[in-house]
C-alpha cells in the first residue's frame, strides 16, 4: 500500500518535472510577449494564441528545440495559405517595429517576418549577438536604417534575407564574414557605396541578389572565386567599369542579370561560351561588337543586350547556339543582314529593332 503510494508519488513528481522542463523558460516566454507588444496586427488575429504558460506549445509561428526545450523558430509570413488566412480572404498587414528584446532568445536559430507590409523601425543591431542564428528574412516590410556593422558576427548564418524594404547605408565589409551564408537577398532597398571587394570570401553562397538599389564601383572581379554562385542578380544598381572577365568561367553561374546600371568597355567573350543561360546586360553603355564566340556550348532561354552601344554585325557564329528563346539586341547600333538559323526561326522583328542598318528575316529584306 505504502509502496504503491510512493511510486505514484513519483510519477506524478516525474510528470511535473518533466512538463516543467518541456515547458518553455519564463525569460523566453517574456522575450516573446515583449517582441508581440511591439507590432499591432488587426486582422487576423495571429497573437490571439499567444497565452498561457508554456510558449512552446500552440503559440502561433513558434517553435522550440527539443533538446533545450528553447525557442528555436519564430515564423510569422504575411502571405500564407494557412486557414487563418483564408478564413480572413486577405494577406497579412502589421505596423510596429521588430523589438530588440528578440535578443533575449539566446538559442533563436531562426526569425522569419515576411511580407507583413507595414513593419517599420529598424533591424535590432544586438541581433548580432545571437550565435545559433542560421535565417534571418525580414523580406516585405518597411524597415528603414542600415545593416548592423558587425553582421559579420553570425558564423552560422545561411540565408539572409532584407528584400524589399527601405534599408539604406552600405553593405557592411563584415558581411564578406558570413562563410555558411547561401543565400543573400537585399533586393530593392536604398542600399548605396560599393559591393565590398571580398565579397568572393562568401564561398557558400549560392545565390546574390542585389538588385534595385543604389550600388556604386566596379562589380569585384573576387566574385568570381565564389564557386557554388548559381544567381548573381545586381540590376538596376549604379555599378560601374567593366564587367569581369571570369564571370564567364563560373562553374554554376546560370543567372546573371547587370541590366540597367552604368557598365561599359567590351562584352568578354567568355560569357557567350558559359554555362550562363539567363544573361540580362540591357540599358548599360557597352561597347564594341558582340563577340563571335557563340558554339554549341551557348545555351540562352534569355539573352538581352538591348539599350547599349554596340555597332558592327551580329557574329555569324549565333547560328550555332544550340538555343536561343528570347533575344533582344535591340536599341543598338548593329549593321548587316542577320544570320540565318535555328536559333533564329522563331524571333521576331522587336528583338533587331532600333539599329542602325540590320536587315533580313524578320526585318525587311538586304
Ligand atoms: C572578419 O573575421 C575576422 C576573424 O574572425 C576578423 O579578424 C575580422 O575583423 C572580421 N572582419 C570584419 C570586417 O569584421
Ligand atoms: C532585362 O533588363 C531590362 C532592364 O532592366 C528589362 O526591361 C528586361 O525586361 C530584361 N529582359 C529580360 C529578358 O528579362
Amino acid at each position: 500500500m505504502g509502496g504503491a503510494r510512493f511510486m505514484t508519488g513519483m510519477l506524478l513528481l516525474f510528470m511535473a518535472l518533466s512538463s516543467g522542463v518541456r515547458s518553455c523558460p519564463p525569460s523566453d516566454r517574456a522575450a516573446l510577449l515583449a517582441f508581440r507588444a511591439a507590432l499591432h496586427e488587426p486582422y487576423l488575429g495571429i497573437f490571439n494564441s499567444w497565452t498561457g504558460a508554456d510558449c512552446c506549445h500552440n503559440w502561433y509561428g513558434v517553435s522550440c528545440d527539443q533538446e533545450t526545450h528553447r525557442v528555436a523558430d519564430i515564423t510569422l509570413r504575411g502571405e500564407s495559405e494557412e486557414p487563418i488566412f483564408e478564413r480572413a480572404h486577405r494577406t497579412g498587414y502589421m505596423t510596429g517595429y521588430i523589438s530588440p528584446a528578440i535578443c533575449k532568445l539566446p538559442r533563436l536559430s531562426s526569425i522569419i517576418i515576411a511580407d507583413w507590409k507595414g513593419i517599420s523601425g529598424e533591424i535590432p543591431r544586438c541581433i548580432t549577438t545571437l550565435p545559433f542564428l542560421r535565417i534571418v528574412d525580414f523580406i516585405g516590410n518597411r524597415i528603414s536604417g542600415s545593416i548592423p556593422a558587425d553582421i559579420g558576427r553570425l558564423q552560422r548564418l545561411t540565408v539572409l534575407n532584407f528584400a524589399d524594404n527601405q534599408i539604406s547605408g552600405t553593405i557592411p565589409a563584415s558581411l564578406a564574414n558570413l562563410t555558411s551564408l547561401m543565400h543573400l537577398d537585399l533586393r530593392n532597398n536604398l542600399l548605396s557605396g560599393p559591393i565590398p571587394r571580398n565579397f568572393g570570401s562568401l564561398r557558400m553562397l549560392s545565390r546574390a541578389l542585389l538588385s534595385g538599389n543604389r550600388l556604386s564601383g566596379p562589380i569585384p572581379g573576387s566574385v568570381s572565386l565564389i564557386y557554388r554562385l548559381a544567381d548573381l542578380d545586381l540590376s538596376r544598381n549604379q555599378l560601374s567599369g567593366l564587367i569581369p572577365q571570369v564571370l564567364g568561367k563560373m562553374a554554376v553561374l546560370s543567372t546573371l542579370n547587370l541590366d540597367f546600371n552604368k557598365l561599359s568597355g567590351p562584352i568578354p567573350l567568355s560569357l557567350f561560351s558559359s554555362g550562363i543561360s539567363d544573361l540580362n546586360l540591357s540599358r548599360n553603355a557597352l561597347q564594341g561588337n558582340i563577340p563571335d564566340a557563340f558554339g554549341p556550348r551557348s545555351y540562352f532561354t534569355a539573352l538581352d543586350l538591348s539599350y547599349n552601344n554596340l555597332k558592327g554585325a551580329i557574329p555569324k557564329s549565333i547560328s550555332s547556339a544550340s538555343y536561343i528563346g528570347h533575344l533582344d539586341l535591340s536599341h543598338n547600333h548593329l549593321c548587316g543582314k542577320i544570320p540565318l538559323g535555328s536559333p533564329f526561326d522563331h524571333l521576331e522583328a522587336s528583338s533587331f529593332v532600333y539599329n542602325d542598318c540590320l536587315c533580313g528575316k524578320p526585318l525587311k529584306p538586304c
